[in-house]
């Protein structure tokens, strides 16, 4: 695992972008496995303006995104699909089409037959990854067992609470999602994950240490191959990491 220490949000949304960049000029047919949240919005934000001045060609790439809140419709402005479309989508050439949110209304099941098919069919070249106060990733809740494949989770309530402040109320924030394994995330050839943003103090001072903890999913890069982790340096300093 490899950690990079940037200066401040802008200057680690960019290095971000640069990896990004490199695998689609690399294989402009790559997929991406994409990730909602705050932490990656400054780097889809470059992403977008070096789609726009400086040429970087989506045209011909593919996306799968980690995972989709239940009960949201894909026009509902806290879906993930919604999220997506705004912060990315609407701003890249990307063809809508070659983009894949998991589905949050309708059959569960049915929804994640189609989530686990479409990632057994795709070749995952980086996977996004931002991290929840608890050492969720996606929606891979801590627990004494973790999943392989996608699958529906029951949201911790502190899950809860952090994505809270994205609702009217906190009693509108779905309880349920289906979210990517943690072998789906595994599987990807690559692994980028972004942590920013209040409260990430605890996951990143476990992902620092030499252990791997069901309890904090995140600690699982640590066996990913090519796994890299952006950081601020506040957060470095905050957690005593020296490098
Ligand atoms: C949600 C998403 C995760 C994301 C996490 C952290 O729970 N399912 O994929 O990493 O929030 O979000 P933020 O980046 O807003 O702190």
């Amino acid at each position: 695992m490899r950690v990079v220490v940037a200066k401040d949000y802008k200057e680690m949304c960019a290095l971000a972008a640069d990896e990004i960049e490199a695998e689609v000029r690399r294989d402009p047919r790559c997929t991406l496995g994409l990730a909602t949240g705050s932490s990656p919005v400054g780097m889809y934000q470059e992403l977008s303006r070096r789609c726009k001045e400086e040429g970087l060609d989506f045209s011909q790439v593919h996306s799968v995104n980690l995972d989709e809140y239940v009960g949201l419709e894909p026009s509902h402005d806290q879906s993930y699909r919604y999220f997506m479309n705004d912060n990315l989508f609407d701003h890249i050439n990307i063809d809508k089409a070659n983009t894949y949110v998991a589905k949050g209304v309708g059959d569960v099941e049915e929804n994640l037959r189609e989530f686990n098919a479409v990632l057994d069919a795709s070749d995952v070249a980086i996977q996004v990854l931002g991290v929840g106060p608890d050492g969720h990733l996606g929606f891979n809740e801590p627990g004494d067992t973790l999943y392989d494949g996608a699958h529906k989770e029951v949201l911790d309530e502190s899950t809860i609470d952090a994505n809270a402040r994205f609702f009217a109320t906190r009693d509108d924030v779905p309880r349920y999602a289906l979210t990517m394994g943690m072998g789906n995330i595994m599987r990807a050839r690559k692994l980028l994950l972004i942590i920013s943003g209040s409260k990430k103090d605890a996951a990143a001072k476990l992902l620092m240490q030499d252990r791997i903890d069901p309890h904090c999913p995140a600690t699982f890069l640590r066996l990913h191959r090519d796994a890299v982790v952006f950081l601020e340096q506040s957060l470095a300093d905050e957690i005593g990491y020296k490098g």
